[in-house]
């Protein structure tokens, strides 16, 4: 699957490692950084590419992640050799607007990876990626906007492999679920592989992304218990529309929440 492949490394802490070019893919991973510690690959890929040119579908792997950044200022715990940390630059191009049908792409491109293990994954509005009701993998997509176009997205990922999450009952790891533990690299591949396919149905036949993202949307037409300022109601869940919100039936009435404004109940 993967040949040698010239790559640049830049810092204290990292290694070259015989990597590698994911075969299968036109683009994405065709240039791979594979770091052996960093803070966070979103932050090490952000100031690459501020630095120097690189390619559209550039990668990087970290095997330690010291400061993992996840969604709404919260920390991404991962564990050596058992968790995959990547960022993937893209240059979308897209108008403003569709920024939250860019997140629903990588979202389904995730979600649709991990299904290849025959798991039935599902999206949990905005972006994360349940089993069972438990996060297994999440997503930070950090845009760089200029005019009205996204003009680099740095698509951060992060997935529980065999982690310990014993601690963290509402997450999950991989390896709960399948008799043998994927390999980061077969992972990374299938990620990159989804991605690239989603990709050219994104700029071709956005609404198609929007119906199989839908399609895959967690508790979609069922009675969902939410909090709101710390109170709980029960709306049954429509959709997820262009800015991201989520429509939910409330007693008949269809009303809008912003991400942040109300939380899952389980
Ligand atoms: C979340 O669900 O809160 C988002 C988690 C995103 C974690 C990944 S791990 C690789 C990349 N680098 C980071 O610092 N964060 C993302």
């Amino acid at each position: 699957m993967f040949r040698n492949y010239d790559f640049y490394l830049r810092g204290k802490n990292t290694e070259i490692y015989p990597l590698i070019c994911l075969m299968d893919c036109l683009f994405i991973g065709q240039h791979v950084i594979e770091l052996s510690s960093v803070d966070s690959t979103n932050n090490y890929l952000i100031d690459l590419s501020e630095n120097k040119s690189l390619v559209e579908g550039t990668v990087v792997v970290a095997k330690k992640q010291i400061e993992g950044k996840g969604q709404r200022n919260n920390r991404w715990a991962s564990e050596v050799g058992k968790s995959l940390c990547i960022s993937i630059l893209l240059k979308p191009k897209l108008d403003v607007s569709q920024q939250f049908l860019f997140n629903k792409f990588i979202a389904l491109s995730l979600c649709q990876a991990l299904n290849n293990y025959s798991l039935t994954t599902v999206i949990k509005w905005p972006n994360d990626i349940l089993i069972d009701s438990k996060k297994v993998a999440g997503i930070l997509i950090e845009n760089s906007i200029r005019g009205n176009k996204i003009e680099k997205s740095i698509v951060g990922i992060g997935v529980n492999i065999n982690n310990n999450i014993s601690q963290f009952p509402s997450a999950t790891s991989l390896a709960d679920y399948l008799n043998t533990k994927p390999s980061n690299s077969e992972l990374l591949e299938l990620i990159c592989k989804n991605i690239e396919k989603n990709y050219f149905l994104l700029k071709q036949k956005p609404s198609m992304i929007n119906e199989l993202y839908h399609q895959n949307l967690f508790q979609k037409g069922l009675v969902q218990k939410f909090s709101k300022n710390d109170e709980s109601f029960d709306g049954i869940i429509n959709s997820v529309n262009d800015n991201g919100q989520l429509l939910v039936d409330v007693n008949g009435c269809l009303e809008f929440y912003n991400m942040g404004e109300i939380k899952f109940m389980f």
